[in-house]
This record gives C-alpha cells, sequence and structure tokens, in this order.
C-alpha cells in the first residue's frame, strides 16, 4: 500500500486520474520520469532521456537548476504563504518589476496567476472591466482563431479552436468568433514566418462587420501557435491584426504563455515579430517550471483606467486566486531572471535557432512526414496520418521516441521539438539522429 513501488504495481497506479492522458493505456504501460538533470530526464531503470520539448516548453535554462531549488527552500522556510488579497510580500512586487524589464515597452503592470488558463481567464475578465468602466459594457464579444489553445478554463475552452478540447464542454459557449488558422497548403516546410497569408488577418475585418467591431472585447491570438503545433505567423499578419484592433478600438491579447521568455529568440513574441499587444500572457518559463506561475502583462493606461475608476479604497478588480503570487513561485522566478540575465539565455536560445532550425529541417527527406514548422527554439514535424484516425501516429511515435530516449510532445500527428535553451550543437545533432532512426520506421 504506502510503500508500494507505483512502477512495479499497477493496482498503485490507479487511482491518480492522468490529465490529457490515454489513462487506460498508460496504466497498462508507463512511461515515467524519476529525475531531471539540464537537458536530461531520467527513466526508473536510470536511462537517460533527452527532454526535447522542455517538458511543456518550460524548463528553458534545463532541469533541476539548484538556484531555483535553493531560492524556493530558503523562501519556504521564511515566509511560506501569505494571504495575496489585502496583504503582500516584498516578492511579488520585485517580481513585477523585473517582469516589466522583459515585456514590450508600455506593458508593465504585472498581475500574477498560477497557471496560462488562469492567464487567459484573468486576460479576459481584464478587457471586459476596461471597456465596461469606459462605458463600453456592450464590448462583450471575443475574437480567437481555429487551431487556437488558450488552456483549459471555461473562458480558455470558449476560445480554444482544437475540437477535441471544446467537443466536451464548448460548444454551447457564447460570444466567440473564429478566425481560419495559418497553415496554408503551400507553406508547407517553409522555414520560419511564411511570406504568404498575411490576408488571414482580413478575417478580423469581416467578423467586425458582421458583429460590429464596437461589440468585441479582445483578440485573443499566440503570435505563433504553439500547443498545436508551431504555426509560425505569415509575414505581416500579426501587423494586419493590430491595425484592425486599432480601427475598432479592440484590445489585442498575445497569448505568450509558449512564445514568452525567449521561445522566439527575444524575450517575447512580441519584440521577435515587432507587434505589441495590450495585454500579454505569460507562464511555463517564468519559473523555469520548478513552481506553478502565470501572469498577465498589461498596458500601463488600461492598469489606470480600471483602478481610478474603482473606489478610493475599495478593490478595483474583483479577481484574483489565492495561490496568485505565491512566496515560493515569485522566489522561483527571481530566481530564474537572474538566470536569464547572468546567462544571456535568451540570447542564446536567438544564437542556437538557426541551427535547430537547419536541422530540424534536414529531416525533410523522410517519406512519413508531410510538414515541417519552425521559429525561434520550436518546430513541429507533421506526420501524415497514413490512413489511421487523426492523432494516431503521432502518439505512436511520441510513444516510439521515449522508448528510443527521446522526450518530446505530440498534438493530433505533429510531433513538437522545443528544446531547453541551455541544449548544445551534440544535443540538438542527437535529437535529429533519434528523430530520423525512429520516425524512418514509420
Ligand atoms: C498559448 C497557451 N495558453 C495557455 C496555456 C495553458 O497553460 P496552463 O497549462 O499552464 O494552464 C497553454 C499551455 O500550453 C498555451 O500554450
Amino acid at each position: 500500500m504506502g510503500h508500494a513501488d507505483p512502477l512495479l504495481e499497477q493496482d498503485a497506479r490507479q487511482n491518480f486520474w492522468m490529465p490529457f492522458s490515454p489513462n487506460k493505456e498508460f496504466k497498462q504501460e508507463p512511461r515515467m520520469f524519476v529525475r531531471g538533470e539540464g537537458v536530461w530526464l531520467y527513466k526508473p531503470n536510470g536511462d537517460q532521456v533527452l527532454d526535447a520539448s522542455s517538458g511543456l516548453f518550460c524548463v528553458a535554462a534545463g532541469h533541476c537548476r539548484p538556484e531555483i531549488a535553493q531560492a524556493v527552500f530558503e523562501q519556504l522556510n521564511t515566509l511560506d504563504y501569505t494571504m495575496p488579497f489585502t496583504r503582500a510580500h516584498p516578492k511579488a512586487f520585485e517580481l513585477a518589476q523585473r517582469v516589466a524589464t522583459f515585456t514590450p515597452e508600455g506593458l508593465n503592470r504585472v498581475f500574477f496567476t498560477c497557471s496560462g488558463s488562469e492567464s487567459v481567464d484573468s486576460a479576459m475578465k481584464m478587457a471586459l472591466a476596461y471597456h465596461r468602466v469606459r462605458g463600453q459594457g456592450h464590448r462583450q464579444l471575443f475574437v480567437s482563431r481555429e487551431r487556437a489553445y488558450h488552456g483549459v478554463n471555461m473562458g480558455g475552452v470558449a476560445l480554444s479552436g482544437m475540437v477535441n478540447n471544446r467537443r466536451s464542454f464548448g460548444v454551447g459557449l457564447p460570444g466567440v468568433h473564429f478566425m481560419r488558422h495559418t497553415a496554408l497548403p503551400e507553406n508547407r516546410f517553409v522555414q520560419g514566418q511564411p511570406e504568404t497569408g498575411a490576408d488571414l488577418a482580413e478575417d478580423l475585418a469581416r467578423i467586425c462587420t458582421m458583429v460590429g467591431g464596437d461589440n468585441i472585447a479582445a483578440v485573443f491570438v499566440e503570435p505563433a501557435a504553439g500547443s498545436f503545433g508551431c504555426l509560425p505567423p505569415p509575414k505581416g499578419y500579426l501587423d494586419r491584426l493590430r491595425a484592425l484592433c486599432d480601427a475598432h478600438g479592440i484590445l489585442l491579447v498575445f497569448d505568450e504563455v509558449i512564445t514568452g521568455w525567449g521561445r522566439m529568440g527575444t524575450p517575447f513574441g512580441a519584440q521577435k515579430f515587432g507587434v505589441t499587444p495590450d495585454l500579454l500572457t505569460m507562464a511555463k518559463a517564468i519559473t523555469n517550471g520548478a513552481q506553478p506561475m502565470g501572469a498577465i502583462a498589461v498596458r500601463q493606461d488600461i492598469y489606470d483606467t480600471i483602478t481610478e475608476a474603482g473606489p478610493e479604497r475599495g478593490v478595483e478588480f474583483f479577481h484574483g486566486y489565492t495561490y496568485s503570487a505565491h512566496p515560493a513561485s515569485c522566489a522561483a522566478a527571481l530566481a530564474m531572471m537572474d538566470i536569464f540575465e547572468r546567462e544571456d539565455l535568451i540570447g542564446r536560445a536567438a544564437g542556437m535557432s538557426p541551427y535547430f532550425i537547419e536541422a530540424i529541417h534536414s529531416l525533410r527527406d523522410l517519406p512519413c512526414l508531410v510538414d515541417i514548422r519552425s521559429i525561434g527554439m520550436m518546430a513541429a514535424l507533421e506526420l501524415s496520418p497514413a490512413g489511421q484516425p487523426p492523432g494516431a501516429r503521432g502518439h505512436e511515435a511520441q510513444k516510439a521516441l521515449y522508448d528510443a530516449n527521446l522526450n518530446l510532445k505530440s498534438t493530433g500527428d505533429s510531433l513538437i521539438i522545443a528544446p531547453p535553451f541551455i541544449a548544445e550543437k551534440a544535443h540538438i545533432d542527437r535529437i535529429i539522429d533519434t528523430l530520423r532512426a525512429v520516425l524512418s520506421t514509420f
């Protein structure tokens, strides 16, 4: 019972309801890790597995960074918790200041959450609150995009452009209109941003015509869609969205839960693509994945507008989480900020990106692939379904890759590669060699 080794005892695997996982299959044939260090994860049998997806895009600085562990340990021994409503601790303020040195200019007010999903739902509320206090409470609609992933809370599900994430729970959710996704057939195997497809942003203009742009609160997009399988924005696409939002008084929200913190080779996708949103959500690598944390960086005047509209001594924004700006998460994030600065981690990602992208595209000749998409330190290999149900081959491939000691995430038939930024060329080469060896059998 209490001492049962979950690796050996099938019964001991039954209680844990695993998220986004095939529970029945996993409990028959578990694929576990028991340790991590640098770019490596370790199986129970001791085998070293290269973490080619940085966990879930979190572990930019590599696993088990002692600086982060030490900071969390010290924090938990100093102030383990304090309520974040009407009370605070100094590290929350310090972290907000540090985060604002990385965010695009003007987005310097920072609200903390515990995840990407919470950041998205919080940003939706901020948009609604902002419009309401300006006498535009009729702006109740949102615009999202096919193939978007904005987390799993109900707001994010409403924005979700992935059918399995909405089929069971999201079909009745009102208020969201969808633009088409940006994966055009003519852009298959293009490196980086495609030249064609900017006109897809005109979908927003059509939605504005259809429902009235003055009824739309915000447009949510991932600057480069990540979870679906790396969809870099066509050149000019985000600029056009920005212009249309400005023309209609709509807030533009970049969901940078994956693209943020260096994945694009810049602090945020906003800087990479030269387009500044009004709100920007983030999570994951803000703590290197070592503690749960998310955040929203907000244009200062949006914060000012909402807070100034509130009472002199009362709550201005009725929203927050028990664990908002949790002391241990703040300590982890501050240690991570130090790592970003000390190791120029984002510069390192930018420096490795061309090598990484070239290497990934060297797999183009594999007969099983129908597309390769890439940007920054993120790429996706899309497998042909080969007559099987969508996602079946992707699922089999990620299992075979684990068995060959390479860890990555699959979405549908796309395999997503997003190495830690500490990866050396030799690690990239090993990723490519393993992918070639395994995918040659598909
Ligand atoms: C763009 C985007 N938004 C939101 C989320 C949800 O984040 P979390 O799983 O931390 O709730 C994710 C997760 O991958 C994401 O990629």
